[in-house]
């Protein structure tokens, strides 16, 4: 078993992280209370992904984990992107969020609503050393919101491989089988067992 420290303290993605990494034999441990979180302060996701990494593997001695993830939306030019989590201001609620996005993509008609997500995840060692992974989904943003799981974006992605729901109509097994998150935590596992 590896024992990795990880970066989130979003619930929402460390159950999905858990949900992919522990079958493969990957142990991730939560961060510890006395660790401050670490401010996204780059412009890509890579950058963020590395920083938040190196900053908890220093903190804490133990290699650590990291994921940042952005929505690209084909008809705002790649917005929100890096900029999601905080797309309707700062401290915007999920909900805020979604509804910006559907409120910028009125009028907008299907080709042009196609979206991916991109997650990187990135690992760094207390020695300085480090990877990073992404892993991608291709969809499209919907009219309107439809399901329950999830968090995010979900209720309005509609995902190419499943083009009869969105992302929050899937099951949390469905969801990590095809989503950004879970190939690129499918990438981690193989360059941890190598
Ligand atoms: P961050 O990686 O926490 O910066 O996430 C950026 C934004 O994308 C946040 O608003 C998240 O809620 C949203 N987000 C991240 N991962 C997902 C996902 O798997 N589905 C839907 N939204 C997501």
């Amino acid at each position: 078993m590896t024992n990795i420290v990880l970066a989130t303290a979003n619930a929402h993605k460390a159950e999905e992280m858990r949900a992919v990494l522990e079958p493969l034999g990957i142990h991730l441990l939560a961060r510890p209370d006395d660790v401050a979180e670490v401010d996204e302060t780059e412009s890509t996701l890579e950058g963020n992904a590395l920083l938040k990494a190196h900053a908890l593997a220093r903190a804490t001695g133990t290699p650590a984990i990291a994921d940042d993830t952005g929505l690209f939306v084909d008809a705002l030019d790649g917005a929100p992107g890096v900029y999601s989590a905080r797309y309707a201001g700062e401290g915007a609620s999920y909900d805020d969020n979604v509804e910006k996005l559907l409120g910028e993509l009125r009028g907008v008609a299907r080709p042009a609503r196609g979206a991916r997500f991109r997650t990187v995840i990135a690992v760094a060692y207390p020695t300085g050393e480090d990877f990073w992974v992404e892993g991608v989904l291709e969809g499209s943003v919907a009219e309107q919101r439809r399901g329950t799981s999830g968090f995010g974006y979900d209720p309005v992605f509609i995902p190419d491989e499943a083009p009869e729901r969105t992302l929050a109509e899937l099951s949390a097994a469905e969801k990590n089988q095809l989503s950004h998150r879970g190939r690129a935590l499918r990438f981690v596992a193989n360059r941890l067992a190598k």
